[in-house]
């Protein structure tokens, strides 16, 4: 099964406003990063199972410049300075992805401002990438 993404307005948010005022979001709304540095969404997520995991954050950016965020697992790096390109409007959202290997379980995951305003940031999507277990009886 699909898991349901991970809604930015339901994490932590540090330094940052849950908004609602652009459609098509999921869930009741985004997060609307504050500041240019030092303000982060932070997800607490359970990993399924070990192994390449993708993590897709959906967002939105109506602006041509990119909004690159900094994605740590665990205070770990997972990239720096992920691209959040331009979206063509606050209304259009799409994904931005990062593969990184987890262990089964919970997990920190945090995206933070890297020196520029962030994207509208909509949901994290957590998939693991391995072959499934054989399932247990
Ligand atoms: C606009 C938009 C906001 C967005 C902001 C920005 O004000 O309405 O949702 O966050 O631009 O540039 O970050």
């Amino acid at each position: 099964p699909r898991a349901a993404p991970y809604e930015a307005e339901s994490a932590q948010v540090v330094k940052g406003k849950v908004e609602s005022n652009h459609t098509g979001h999921t869930g009741t709304g985004f997060v609307n990063f504050d500041v240019v540095s030092d303000a982060y969404v932070e997800f607490t997520v359970e990993a399924e199972r070990p192994g390449p995991t993708k993590l897709d954050f959906r967002y939105a950016n109506g602006t041509s410049a990119d909004r690159p965020l900094d994605i740590t697992v665990d205070g770990t790096q997972a990239a720096d300075n992920l691209s959040f390109p331009g979206t063509g409007a606050w209304t259009t959202w799409k994904t931005a992805s990062v593969t990184t290997n987890l262990t089964s379980g919970p997990h920190k995951i945090r995206a933070a401002t890297a020196g520029v305003d962030g994207p509208n940031l909509d949901s994290l999507t957590v998939t693991p990438q391995g072959p499934a277990d054989t399932e247990k009886p």
